[in-house]
């Protein structure tokens, strides 16, 4: 399949440098074109400059983790406000965070319900017990019904519980990026067919806290082009360019990382169609040969021109979860937790759970944020 739109040949490079000088020359007269029946939108902030504290988990493009100190200093941008009666600390206004930043005072564009959210869960046979369960019994148990499951295996049990709600892709089980590309190629085209308003993609590590979800995605429209995250990296990845040239010219570009999760909306999923849809996906990745996340920030970054909208509310087993600040867990879009290899980065939370009974703190969230949930001790709050 020939997906390049350009195709820049090497004697046309001249022309298209003039080209491309021309276009800079007019692009400040421009406006950004309007959909119809919207009014006139604010275009979106340019990108946070890079993250301030510098001490950003590293990630290489295999993935490896370079723990570092972590951001706790980030605080003032790691809220969102708590839903009513819910109040902990004091109610800031996160100013660094481009995902408020862009459309100031617009906190509602649209009546959105959770019903409007597609979320996949990317997992794999060996967690349906050790990581799943923990989900249901969890949040997913309050999103049952949005809540997709990208496994790679049959399992009757988990089939009953999330209510027919789970895809084998048939993809490997193995952690290679052929495989992560299968199932994100499995997720998209999901998506694509259960018209919902928004795709997010979790890791089966993560916690959703969905009050926030739906706080954070109500700020926009799901027909603008939205692409929300956290970049992994204090800097944009480059890479060879093999989709619109040869891979003689590099691309830079910044994507989501997928352990945090991310969110795009319907909009901005259509228009990556040509590269993602039908196993196209795994065909892009494949020429870019990065892993599935990356390919992700590729598609919209690199080919549709689309920033990231940088945010600090999704977080990634790759970060020093101990260093957020406990008055604004619970206003945080996603959490995670180290596992095996690092029990001991898990998110500082009191609560009646110790930490044998509740090494991730899942469960202490859980029964903060739903007190009435029948398994939470009732006194939980202190
Ligand atoms: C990933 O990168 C790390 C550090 O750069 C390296 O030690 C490791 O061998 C790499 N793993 C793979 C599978 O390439
Ligand atoms: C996986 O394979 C099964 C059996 O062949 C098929 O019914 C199912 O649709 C496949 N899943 C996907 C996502 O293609």
């Amino acid at each position: 399949m020939h997906l390049s739109p350009v195709g820049l040949s090497k004697h046309c490079f001249l022309v298209s440098l003039a080209l491309c000088a021309l276009l800079l020359l007019l692009i400040p007269t421009l406006q950004a074109p309007q959909r119809q029946g919207e009014p006139p939108q604010p275009r979106p902030h340019a990108r946070l400059a890079k993250p301030r504290s510098g001490h950003e988990p590293h990630r290489t493009h295999n993935a490896t983790v370079h723990q570092s100190a972590g951001n706790g200093k980030d605080s003032d941008v790691n809220q969102l406000p708590l839903p009513r009666g819910r109040r902990q600390g004091s109610w800031r206004v996160p100013k660094r965070d481009s995902t408020r930043a862009s459309f100031p005072g617009s906190q509602s564009r649209e009546p959105l319900e959770q019903k409007d959210i597609f979320i996949a869960v990317k997992t794999t046979r060996k967690y349906h017990i050790s990581r799943l369960q923990l989900l249901f019994q969890t949040w997913v148990s309050k999103a049952k019904e949005q809540t997709f499951i990208f496994t790679d295996g049959e399992d009757k049990e988990l089939k009953q519980k999330s209510g027919g709600n789970i895809i084998n892709t048939n993809c490997s089980a193995s952690h290679t990026r052929q495989a992560l590309c299968c199932k994100m190629s499995v997720e998209y085209d999901k998506f694509i067919e259960s018209q919902k308003k928004w795709f997010c993609h979790v890791d089966d590590d993560n916690y959703v806290i969905l009050p926030s979800l739906l706080r954070l995605l109500s700020s926009y429209s799901h027909t603008q082009d939205v692409y929300l995250g956290r970049p992994s990296l204090d800097h944009p990845i480059e890479a060879a360019e093999r989709v619109k040239s040869d891979g003689s010219m590099s691309v830079k570009f910044w994507f989501a990382t997928g352990g945090a999760g991310f969110c795009i909306s319907r909009g901005l999923a259509l228009k990556m169609s040509p590269w993602a849809s039908l196993g196209n996906f795994i065909t892009t990745a494949e020429k870019i040969r990065l892993p599935d996340d990356c390919t992700v920030g590729y598609i919209i970054e690199a080919l549709l021109e689309v920033p990231l909208m940088h945010t600090w509310l999704f977080h990634s087993h790759l970060e020093n979860l101990q260093r957020l600040p406990t008055a604004d867990i619970l206003r945080q879009v996603t959490l995670s937790y180290g596992g095996v290899e690092n029990r001991r980065n898990v998110v500082s939370i009191g609560g009646d759970f110790s930490l044998t009974e509740d090494p991730s703190r899942f469960k202490t969230v859980h029964c903060l944020l739903y007190p009435e949930t029948h398994w939470c001790p009732r006194n939980i709050r202190n």
